[in-house]
């Protein structure tokens, strides 16, 4: 790279949508810009709260006891999956079945749903912007089954191809499994476009990998259509290692369980064994019931933010900072305009690898994510092995915009003078 740009000082002056002073790790560090909220965002005081509330006024194993204690932490957990499942638009709250996060939803559903449903010669099809969660579990399944995995490809902003998609359905088609929104690059699926689609031309369950739509978007799951939606708590401002899905009663109602062992058994007789209802057939072991607390505090603090403002704050930060860094010379952005995107924004700078730019920025403050992002197909149809991400969030405002520029000018500046 041989060329600076020098940019006219152009302050982005969007104040956060949720005060810094909530989140006790970013105001105890004022001069950072967390810039990597697609990854993990960072947590509300009173998410800690909860946390710490449950185990020092709660605490014991839910569904175990018949003491007061145990009951208090039963109705903790239980209230908490209502909170829960409420915040995503599901009226019958004990189809939300709790999990790590993700990634064990999918394969959870892949398991429960996907080994008895799917046969040799039938058809999954997923798209090529999937998460290595949404893509990896259907591959396994359909070697495990002898069935076929189709991938719809993409547009060339990264979005999904829906004429191709369309293209791939078929009366064999067992599995729809779609992302809401991309991690990588931010693209948001049409879903309603989709289950349209998916239920003309297929029989096939759609799920949907809310990992990215569910902390971004207002999200309704009864009003969606579809069979199973999957989400984590971390990245919307919840606790690691809690998560879960969403699925329709009539479903669920069609899986075996996946995990075998406490809380979730009927009767275990010497050779065989009943089971549980829901949620609690695909809930074994003890479950983790201070972070589920957790996570509802966090839904109830988005719930005071508002899930529209949530969206119309991210967009508002996407537009300042793709005007921003259009104006800098050998930056390439991926994916789609701000209206089709969360708050996303995939980027390579010239031929400055995302590592070292990553590494460069953090000197500034600025915390992205370099990487394939877990989407080793996605970047393969890039062309590229990895890519630098900026992420936003509610307490994203305009100086973290202000402040990626400025490192990425700073960046800019250092490789033009690094002989080559
Ligand atoms: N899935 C997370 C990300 O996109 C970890 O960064």
């Amino acid at each position: 790279m041989s060329t600076t740009t020098t940019l006219a000082p152009q302050p982005v002056s969007l104040a956060p949508l949720a005060p810094r002073a909530d989140f006790p790790l970013l105001a105890a560090q004022p001069s950072l810009h967390y810039l990597d909220s697609a990854a993990t965002s960072q947590k509300p005081q009173a998410v800690l709260d909860a946390i710490t509330g449950f185990y020092s006024t709660a605490n014991a194993n839910p569904h175990r006891g018949a003491y007061e204690l145990s009951a208090k932490a039963t109705d903790a957990y239980h209230d908490s999956r209502i909170t829960i499942a409420r915040f995503l638009g599901a009226a019958d709250t004990d189809t939300l079945v709790f999990t790590r996060g993700t990634t064990e939803s999918m394969n959870l559903v892949a398991n429960a749903w996907g080994r008895t449903h799917v046969q040799e010669g039938d058809e999954i099809v997923i798209t090529a912007l999937e998460h290595h969660a949404n893509f990896v579990p259907w591959q396994q399944l359909a070697l495990a089954k002898g069935a076929h995995l189709r991938i719809a490809e993409l547009t060339s902003d990264q979005r999904i191809d829906l004429d191709h998609l369309e293209s791939l359905l078929t009366s064999r088609t067992r599995i729809v499994a779609i992302t809401q929104v991309s991690n990588a690059v931010g693209s948001i699926t049409p879903v309603a476009e989709v289950v349209r689609m998916v239920r003309a031309k297929s029989p096939a369950i759609i799920v949907l990998d809310g990992a990215q739509g569910a902390p971004h978007l207002p999200v309704e799951f009864d009003a969606l259509g579809i069979d199973f939606y999957a989400f984590s708590g971390h990245k919307l401002l919840g606790p690691m290692g809690i998560g879960g899905v969403i699925g329709t009663r009539a479903r669920w109602l069609e899986c075996e369980p996946w995990q075998f062992g406490g809380d979730m058994i009927e009767w275990v007789n010497d050779h065989d064994s009943t089971w549980n209802t829901l949620p609690h057939k695909f809930e074994a072991g003890t479950p983790n019931a201070a972070d589920a607390v957790g996570l509802a505090a966090a839904v109830r603090y988005l719930q005071q933010l508002d899930m529209t403002a949530v969206r119309e704050h991210e967009v508002a930060l996407l537009e300042a900072a793709h005007a921003r860094l259009s104006a800098l010379e050998g930056l390439h952005m991926y994916g789609p305009p701000a209206s089709q995107r969360s708050g996303v924004i995939s980027f390579s700078l010239a031929d400055v690898h995302p590592h070292d730019l990553a590494t460069i920025l953090d000197q500034h403050g600025v915390c992205i994510r370099a990487g394939h992002h877990c989407a080793q197909p996605l970047m393969r149809r890039l062309g590229t092995n990895s890519t630098a991400r900026a992420s936003f969030y509610v307490y994203s405002d305009g100086s973290d915009v202000d402040a990626l520029v400025h490192a990425l000018t700073e960046a800019q500046r250092m490789f033009a003078h690094t002989p080559a």
